[in-house]
């Protein structure tokens, strides 16, 4: 049976997740965020399958038991991996591809680009989940090795970052010149939008944030499992430098958290 008590999880491969957290945050103030950023361990998009999996059941279980009605995985790369890793845990897991791909079919655009690391692209999810909803829909991917890691230093400011984003976005659009839409299919991207949209000035960019904060609130209300009262407390936890957290939360406007701890899994 499926536990509704408690926080609200959100994990993270690093500081991503927090572009999700903001949103859950402004859609439900009264719910407890716990979130975990597995900063020592970022990037995951370079990794294999299993070891994307073991990292991944090693935060749930840490935010199983400090007690989680429901766990939205903020991350794309862990996201393709959702339905291996619900089957081991006895609360609702919910991924941020699903609802970004319901948002993209919904939205009637037919042409669309993806960025994201090179382990989401390689597994096929974005196409998969699209196709299912609209067959019609063209989706040209390309995976980026770099741009999570170096948004995951907390430093802004750095040449490379623009230099990764032209150069994947421009193989995109080599690809297919009419994409007037690109998806950024990684929580780390949406921090650094305003580069995309600086390097891009003609291009919209798709953050699946605010979709995956809709199918939290959606599941939570289908089930008589929102809170109604409470200030909404926010527990950054993370392997890597809790400080790093708090200006990226500054950063992207959010409440500063109300506990921060340094964890090892
Ligand atoms: N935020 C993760 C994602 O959405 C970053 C991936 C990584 O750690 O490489 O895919």
């Amino acid at each position: 049976m499926l536990s509704l008590k408690g926080s609200i999880g959100v994990m993270d491969s690093g500081i991503g997740g927090l572009t999700v957290a903001k949103e859950i945050q402004r859609l439900l103030p009264h719910e407890d965020i716990l979130y975990f950023g597995d900063s020592a361990n970022c990037p995951y998009g370079n990794k294999t399958a299993q070891e994307i999996t073991e990292l991944s059941r090693n935060m749930l279980r840490y935010l199983g038991n400090r007690g989680v009605k429901v766990v939205a995985i903020a991350c794309n790369t862990i996201s393709t991996l959702v339905d291996v890793l619900s089957e081991d845990f006895d609360f609702e897991i919910l991924g941020i591809i699903a609802p970004s791909a319901a948002y993209v079919a919904r939205s009637g655009i037919k042409r669309v680009g993806l960025i994201a690391t090179e382990f989401t692209i390689q597994t096929g999810n974005y196409d998969k989940l699209i196709h299912a909803l609209d067959p019609q829909v063209q989706v040209t991917g390309k995976g980026s090795p770099l741009l999570a890691g170096l948004v995951d230093r907390g430093d802004f400011s750095q040449q490379d970052i623009n230099t990764e984003i032209r150069t994947q976005i421009d193989t995109i659009l080599d690809r297919d010149p009419q994409i007037k839409h690109v998806i950024l299919g990684c929580t780390h991207y949406p921090i650094v939008e305003q580069n995309f949209k600086n390097c891009y000035p003609d291009l919209s960019f798709i953050n699946p944030a605010l979709e995956q904060a809709n199918a939290v609130r959606g599941f939570l209300q289908e089930n008589g499992a929102l809170a109604e009262h409470g200030q909404g407390g926010f527990t950054i936890c993370t392997s890597g430098d809790p400080q790093v957290y708090v200006e990226v939360a500054k950063r992207i406007g959010m409440k500063d958290p109300t506990a921060l701890e340094q964890v090892s899994l």
